[in-house]
């Protein structure tokens, strides 16, 4: 069964003014200090490129990148996560600070940053744009969040459902075809 674009759930501008919040956050956090901004790819990508430029030079912001296995064509988590693309830098004695789309049952990230942290970086924080706190399956701490939001699926803005919508400058709820 296909999904299509439903209903708007956080127009452009909301999550403009959240992202820029985000990066002001983080600035004052890390005010010229060195930080390495890890994306999860895919869905993270649209919502690090803007992050990262609300940030710009206040903090020495270095690129990576990790690519985890994800929900294929479901919208529910296979519960199973595996590492498809490793970082490319050290992260030993590092600031670290991951960058996710959505927080949903915490499998991914909670694999994720317990991978990151056998690594000894000198800090490590998780910065997620979406959380969908009722599904929460394992508890990850978030330092930095967008929204809470309900339990749907999105769509948009990076977020993608079976690799389509991703291209969408808002986010929308998919809803299943008639
Ligand atoms: P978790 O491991 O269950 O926390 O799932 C996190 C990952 O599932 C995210 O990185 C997304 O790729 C995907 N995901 C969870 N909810 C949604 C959604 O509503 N729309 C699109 N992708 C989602
Ligand atoms: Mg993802």
């Amino acid at each position: 069964m296909g999904y299509v674009k439903g209903r708007l759930l956080i127009s452009k501008e909301e999550i403009e003014e959240k992202v820029k919040e985000l990066g002001a956050q983080i600035c004052r956090d890390y005010k010229d200090k060195k930080v390495i901004f890890v994306c999860v790819l895919k869905g993270a990508v649209v919502f690090y490129t803007d992050l990262l430029r609300a940030i710009g030079d206040k903090v020495d912001a270095r690129f990576d990148f990790l690519a985890i296995s994800s929900y294929g064509a479901s919208t529910k988590s296979s519960g199973i996560v595996k590492i498809q693309k490793d970082l490319s830098t050290d992260i030993h004695g590092e600031n670290v600070i991951i960058v996710e789309d959505i927080l949903d049952s915490g499998l991914s990230l909670s694999y994720i940053s317990n991978l990151l942290r056998d690594r000894s970086p000198k800090s490590l924080e998780i910065c997620v744009l979406f959380d969908k706190k009722e599904r929460r399956v394992r508890p990850v701490d978030v330092k930095y969040c967008g929204f809470t939001i309900p339990d749907e699926f999105i769509i948009g803005y990076g977020l993608d459902c079976a690799e389509q919508f991703r291209s969408l400058d808002a986010v929308y709820i998919a809803e299943p075809e008639e």
